[in-house]
Order: C-alpha cells, then sequence, then structure tokens
C-alpha cells in the first residue's frame, strides 16, 4: 500500500516508492531499512511539526509533556501545556502546590487521575531525587503513572538516550510499511522492527519523525492500527463515567461539598454519583468525612 502522492513532494513519493519496492523484491535487507529510514526522515524534513516540548531538553518539561500527550490528542495539549508550566515551572513548585491546583489548571485533558499521579511523582523528585529527573527507564517506571513506553519516552526526548518503545503513531508507521497486509499484528513483533530501525545517533529526532510520519498516515489512510492486536476503540466521552467523574472533581475543586449537593449540581443517578464517588476515593483522589466530601490534598 502506497502512501497518497498528491499530498507528498516528489522525494518524498519516490523515497516510499523505492521502500516498498525493496520490500517486495527483498524483504527484511538492510538496504530496506536504509530505504525506510529515508522516507521517514525525507518525510520530517518537510512536514515535521513544531511543539514546545520539542524545544526544551528540560526533563521536567518534557515529563510533564509525556504525560499529558498519553491520552490526550496533541492540539488539546498545545492548548494546556503552557499555562500548566507557567502555573508549576519545576517538580518543586508542582511538589508544593495543592491538588485541587493541579487538578483545576489540568481540565480540559481528561484523565484527572494522570494529574494525581504526576502531582505525586513531582514530590518523590523534588524530596526524594533532590530535584533531578533521572535518566534511566527502570528508575522513571518507579515513579506514579509512568509506565514502561512513557518511561522510555522521556528518556529518548529528555537525555535522547535510545530506548526502544511503542506508542500508538509509531505503531501505526510500523504496521502501515511494513505489515499492510495482516491483521493482528502485535506489539512484540513491532519491537525488534524498532529497535533494528532506530537511528542511534539521533534518537529524539528519529523518534518526532516518526511520530509526525505516522500522524500523516492517520489522516491519509483508514486507520491501520486496527491491524494492531492492540487496538481498542475508544469509547464516546458525552455521558461517560470518564465524564461524570470529571465533572465531579470540578465541583470539588471549588470546595467540599455533600452527597446530595453534588448529586442536584450533576443531575445524574444518585446510585452512579455513589458508585463514582467511592471509585474516586479508592484512586485516591478524594477524602469522604461524614457526609462531607473534599479532594485530597
Ligand atoms: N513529541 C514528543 N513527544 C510526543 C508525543 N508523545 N506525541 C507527539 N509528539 C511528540
Amino acid at each position: 500500500m502506497e502512501i497518497q502522492t498528491a499530498l507528498l513532494t516528489g522525494s518524498e513519493s519516490e523515497a516510499d516508492r523505492r521502500f516498498h519496492q525493496a520490500l517486495a523484491a527483498s524483504g527484511l535487507t538492510p538496504e530496506t531499512f536504509s530505504l525506510f529510514s529515508e522516507l521517514v526522515w525525507s518525510f520530517y524534513r518537510v512536514h515535521g511539526r513544531p511543539m514546545a516540548w520539542r524545544e526544551t531538553r528540560d526533563p521536567y518539561r518534557i515529563l510533564v509533556s509525556e504525560v499529558m500527550l498519553q491520552q490526550t490528542q496533541v492540539n488539546r495539549v498545545k492548548e494546556k501545556y503552557q499555562e500548566f508550566i507557567e502555573a508549576f515551572p519545576t517538580f518543586e513548585v508542582l511538589a508544593a502546590a495543592p491538588l485541587s491546583a493541579v487538578l483545576d489548571q489540568w481540565q480540559g485533558l481528561g484523565y484527572n487521575r494522570r494529574a494525581v499521579a504526576l502531582h505525586r511523582a513531582a514530590g518523590i523528585v523534588a524530596s526524594d531525587w533532590g530535584g533531578l529527573l533521572r535518566e534511566d527507564p527502570a528508575d522513571l517506571v518507579t515513579l506514579p503513572g509512568i509506565g514502561k513506553a512513557t518511561a522510555a519516552s522521556i528518556a529518548a526526548f529528555a537525555f535522547n538516550n535510545p530506548t526502544v518503545f511503542i506508542e500508538t503513531n509509531i505503531r501505526r508507521v510500523f504496521i502501515h510499511c511494513f505489515c499492510a497486509d495482516r491483521d493482528g499484528v502485535t506489539d512484540r513483533e513491532i519491537l525488534p522492527l524498532v529497535e533494528r530501525t532506530l537511528d542511534r545517533k539521533n534518537p529524539r529526532e528519529w523518534y518526532y519523525a516518526l511520530m509526525d510520519y505516522g500522524t500523516f498516515i492517520a489522516a491519509n489512510h483508514p486507520n491501520p492500527n486496527r491491524k494492531s492486536a492492540h487496538y481498542t476503540k475508544q469509547s464516546r466521552f458525552e455521558g461517560s463515567d470518564r465524564q461524570v467523574r470529571g465533572r465531579i472533581l470540578r465541583l470539588l475543586g471549588t470546595g467540599p461539598a455533600s452527597s446530595d449537593h453534588l448529586i442536584g449540581e450533576l443531575g445524574e443517578d444518585p446510585n452512579r454519583v455513589g458508585r463514582l464517588l467511592l471509585s474516586l476515593r479508592a484512586e485516591g483522589f478524594l477524602e469522604i468525612e461524614g457526609d462531607m466530601i473534599r479532594i485530597r490534598s
């Protein structure tokens, strides 16, 4: 499957053609990998996207951006990132801020538990790590909210370490380019290709390039990630538990409230509100004392 040539310059579509021809004729040879690399770089030279978090090497800023980008679209993160960094410019400032202020700034990004985890992670870096983020993904995964892929991406973007990882756009590039004729592709199959093609001299930019190319493929093709064994369609947000949880936290951001008050304000089924309050408490967002509910500080 070749990419839509009309949107590409002559040299990019030529790179695309040469790569696909080599793959079809000779399979996974060094020549094919080198043509793949040319294809991705040629795309990035023309279409690479500027993003504030790509212009900094500050590990704090990069960690914040990667946590935001885990589950939120780039354009939405662009709107919120700058303000968040201005409000909380360092691990120390973030750690010292009340959780309610952090949740307030997080509004619009969704999946609020990430903000709680980020606040806790800042506390650990500020007090246990002397304010310095560590480079080793094995250390980074010990922080709340930082999984294996995020730890590896932080190591690559903040420290230019040649870590190997997959996220949705990277997965899309490899499926589109190497597995276009198959379904049920697993990350286990893709990882060796990510490793084999990684630009070890410049992993930071190589991953930017892969991500941008994956975004281009998403916009111009039926979603190749449907071929991934890891693909799940995102549930609709409107009316979802996730949305109501966000509304509860926003209401409590203005001060403690009783459950009756919350039920009235939300206009939702009391059983549903009760269930969501209990899960928010179990996840560490809330404290319930008597009938009063408040955001945990
Ligand atoms: N640039 C750096 N990190 C990124 C990410 N997670 N998604 C898109 N672009 C990025």
